[in-house]
């Protein structure tokens, strides 16, 4: 494939940084340059909204791999500079330096960018998005003289931050446009639970409010709501949402869904040959979605690498398509949630172990079958949650809200 062209990896974090140690693993031998848009060498994510702001975690143990990794595994990084465009027909990409840059391989792993907020004000100092490493030494930096924040967005980024804040001694408000927190994962019985745990944390829920501006001269003081309230902050974090870095790669005529996810089968393949995409903004084919092998855009390291090792696989000609079963954790206010399957899949909600009590699994079943469990404080059980969603395992309601019924038996008679 594509002569004496590198394995071209467009972007630096999970989904490309996978692709190339996977690739040189099962022995690509090849020359792989992997380009990213930041400086930095590929960081882990998951601290940024979370350790890095309570003081748990520092910068320097954020690094995924050290320099010498690199070298040892003769993979070339062009970092700093951004894809802008893509010469399908001369397989070529343009850089925003202007330089070209030619490609065996491609690999789409470019990721997604905060998505920003469209209201008046939005631009005042003191209103940021948190994503990258950069977004989270800012906020970190503003802490210490911030007197109110206000977080837009409760989804997982705006309720880590919520809760990270909070345990800082910080007055947090979180609003959300939609009716209850994290309606595109949870169900509402989840989406309460974790209300009332922000709640019982002194962070405020405005649910189903829009944000009709933010207010402030040159720095912002408050953001007002549709209804008229103003919460007077010094701060405002968005957490709206991501959209996918993936213009160039569908101007230049590439299939991708609604949200603008590269569309890939099961091994990471485009339907333009030699070109691959993984992780944020890829959609691939996934066998647990409400209509099995649709394609699903997820945005989780765990989907990251695994369509990042199922695309190593393409590369060196042993493929393995990726089936792995979705899954994410957040922690919240001391508390580990865990989630296996995708949230949209059950039409049946049982709940094991005690929610009062914080340690508990809601189990989602469809047809009388696992498709989803979310777990709090369970991680041994979410283990087995997880593969009884990866078996599919039918199981009653009353035998799964059974905690003397055992699940690990269960999971072995189904095998
Ligand atoms: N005002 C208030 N809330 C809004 C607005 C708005 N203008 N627009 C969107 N929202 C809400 C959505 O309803 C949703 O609940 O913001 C939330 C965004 O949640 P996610 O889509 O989960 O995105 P976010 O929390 O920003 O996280 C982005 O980073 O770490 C990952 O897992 C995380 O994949 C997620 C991504």
């Amino acid at each position: 494939m594509g002569g004496d062209a590198p394995l071209l990896i467009a972007g630096a974090s999970y989904a490309g940084l996978q692709v190339a140690s996977s690739a040189r693993e099962a022995g690509y031998a090849g020359r792989i340059v992997m380009v990213g848009d930041e400086v930095h060498l590929p960081y882990q994510r998951p601290p940024l909204s979370k350790g890095l702001l309570t003081g748990k975690t520092d910068v320097a143990q954020l690094s995924m791999r050290p320099p010498a990794f690199f070298d040892e595994q003769r993979i070339e990084l062009c970092l700093g500079r951004r894809i802008t465009a893509w010469d399908r027909e001369r397989r070529e990409v343009l850089l925003d330096d202007g330089s070209r840059m030619a490609h065996g391989p491609l690999v789409i792993a470019t990721g997604a960018r905060a998505r920003m907020l469209n209201v008046p004000g939005a631009a005042l100092q003191g209103v940021m998005p948190l994503r990258t490493l950069d977004d989270a030494v800012r906020l970190r930096e503003a802490m210490p003289d911030a007197r109110g924040v206000c977080v837009i967005g409760g989804g997982f980024i705006g309720l880590e931050v919520a809760s990270a804040l909070a345990a800082q001694g910080l007055r947090v408000t979180v609003v959300e446009a939609q009716a209850r927190l994290l309606a595109r994962a949870f169900t509402p019985t989840m989406s309460h639970y974790v209300q009332q745990v922000h709640e019982a944390h002194g962070v405020a829920v405005r649910c189903g409010r829009a944000v009709r501006a933010v207010l402030g001269e040159g720095r912002v003081h408050a953001v007002e709501l549709d209804d008229g309230e103003r919460i007077v902050c010094s701060l405002v974090i968005v957490g709206i949402g991501v959209l996918p870095n993936t213009e160039w790669a569908v101007q230049a005529g590439l299939k991708a869904d609604a949200s603008g996810g590269v569309l890939v089968d099961a091994l990471g393949r485009t339907e333009c040959p030699g070109v691959f995409a993984a992780g944020d903004c890829a959609a691939m084919a996934n066998p647990y979605a409400l209509v099995p092998g649709q394609p699903v855009r997820l945005e989780s390291i765990q989907a990251a690498n695994d369509g990042a090792r199922a695309i190593a696989s393409a590369l060196v000609d042993r493929p393995v398509p990726c089936e792995a079963v979705p899954w994410f954790w957040s922690d919240q206010h001391g508390l580990k949630l865990q989630m296996a399957g995708l949230g949209d899949a059950g039409d049946a909600l049982v709940v094991r172990g005690d929610m009062a009590a914080h340690r508990f699994t809601a189990f989602h079943l469809r047809d009388g079958r696992v498709v989803a469990a979310h777990s709090v404080n369970r991680p041994a059980e979410h283990l087995l949650a997880r593969k009884l969603v990866g078996a599919r395992v039918r199981l009653t309601a009353e035998a799964l809200a059974d905690e003397a019924f055992d699940l690990k038996a269960a999971l072995a008679s189904a095998a």
